[in-house]
């Protein structure tokens, strides 16, 4: 038998061969036990990220992904299992809507959810912008609540797919992130994690995304579609549009009250034409629903307050103050500064650079350059105008939330930059791009 190299793996995949089965499982898991050291794993994802990977290259690497830590079960769950999943974007708060809504509608969803890096937030600082939530639910615990209330969304732990959260930090700090099949292993390593009757994929495309066009998000789409096939999975796949921030909020707290406008009924666009459009997905793909009275049922539970009602038990759950179902602007953390940043010209908004404002809205103390920095819950921003809008000189195009003046000025010309204006009337982009199966 060959012993196994690291350094012949890199240059195997550095000249462009494939790597076998076989190669790809003992260096993630000699990685893993921390046999192979960083310089020589960013050299792999480098040479991954330039070469690229094969299917069966892809499908091993997230086999190993998954074979380096632990599964969770959930056999006590009788419902179908929906399992969601966003990949990244800007004010995407699509998850704090979709699982009470899923379980409302007789789903069940046991979610994972990770931290925000980077211009993207994450569903577990959102959800942690309200007061006494907790997100490190054991996977009992986990199992118990969605028995019991039909969802719950908690912080993926370290011990589902550790090697992925390791070279996912190498990735970050390699610019080697933006890579389809290193993306779609990872994705996709996190879902076979855990048991789910269906996964759902919501891709995104567009300036806010990791694939800036819709091509490539179909792209990734297939990629994961393929491992999920190989292992057995369902999987539908929808690419979704991610040319501007999805809804008006940016932020966390930010965030979490305009997903309760939504689960209220209170706001309707682009944000609940997404959420919806998944739920109804999942109602016909395992709950055998027709098409259109999915998307009957789906609306409803939105607009009679059943959604909003499981968002309620779902944060009482999990030690979360459950008045922020009534009134979020009086439980969540509000920020000291609220500053307008006022249009210069007039006309159409033609675009929007949604990883702009992802990034001012980091800096303003939203999300982390570095992964365990702290955030700031309250802090964001708020947009007036979207993409089609009309807009006259000095109207606000957002506010800006802020910890103070200084910050809230540091944002401002970042946010304005941000928006194109146009003379000529502009058509804001579809929403769903197109579904993959
Ligand atoms: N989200 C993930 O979980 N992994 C990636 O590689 C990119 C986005
Ligand atoms: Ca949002």
């Amino acid at each position: 038998m060959r012993t196994f190299d690291a350094r012949d793996v890199v240059a195997r995949k550095r000249d462009g061969e494939t790597v076998g089965d076989g190669d790809i499982e003992a260096f993630v898991r000699a990685f893993t036990a921390g046999e192979i050291a960083d310089e020589v794993a960013a050299a792999f994802l480098m040479a991954a990220y330039i070469r690229g990977l094969n299917a069966g290259e892809t499908l091993a690497l997230t086999r190993a992904y998954v074979s380096s830590g632990r599964t969770i079960g959930l056999r006590s769950i009788e419902r179908p299992l929906v399992d969601k999943h966003s990949t990244g974007g800007v004010g995407d708060t699509v998850t704090l809507v979709f699982a009470p809504l899923a379980a409302s509608l007789g789903l069940a969803v046991a979610k994972l959810s990770g931290r925000g890096l980077g211009h993207t937030g994450g569903t577990i600082d959102k959800l942690e912008a309200i007061p006494g939530m907790r997100t490190d639910l054991s996977a009992e615990e986990l199992e118990r609540q969605v028995g019991r209330i039909g969802c719950a969304v908690a912080a993926q732990g370290a011990d589902i797919v550790p090697a992925d959260g390791r070279l996912y930090a190498l990735r970050d700090a390699t610019a080697t992130v933006a890579s389809i099949p290193l993306i779609a292993a990872s994705v996709m390593s996190k879902k076979l994690a855990i048991t789910s009757d269906l996964v759902l994929l919501d891709v995104k495309a567009g300036s806010g995304a990791f694939m800036k066009t819709p091509e490539a998000a179909a792209e990734l789409a297939r990629a994961c579609i393929e491992i999920a096939r190989a292992e057995g999975r369902a999987v539908r796949a929808a690419v979704t549009d991610m040319s501007q921030p999805l809804g008006r909020a940016i932020g966390n707290a930010l965030d979490v009250a305009e997903a309760v406008d939504v689960l209220s009924a209170r706001a309707s666009g682009r944000l609940r034409e997404v959420v919806e459009t998944l739920a109804a997905a999942a109602l016909t793909s395992v709950a055998g629903a027709g098409e259109e009275e999915a998307r009957t049922r789906a609306a409803r539970s939105l607009d009679d307050g059943a959604a909003l009602e499981r968002f309620r038990e779902m944060v009482e759950a999990q030690g979360g103050d459950p008045r922020v179902a009534d009134d979020p602007g009086a439980v969540l953390p509000v920020a000291a500064v609220v500053h307008p940043v006022a249009s210069e010209g007039s006309g159409y908004v033609s675009a929007v650079d949604a990883e702009a404002l992802g990034r001012a809205a980091a800096a303003l103390g939203a999300g982390r350059r570095r992964k365990d920095e702290p955030i700031d819950p309250s802090v964001g921003i708020v947009l007036r105008a979207g993409i089609g809008d009309l807009v006259e000189a000095r109207q606000p195009l957002a506010l800006v939330h802020a910890a103070d003046a200084d910050a809230a000025r540091a944002a401002t010309d970042a946010v304005r930059s941000a928006f194109t204006l146009s003379g000529a009337a502009v058509a804001p982009p579809p929403l769903v791009l197109g579904w993959l199966e």
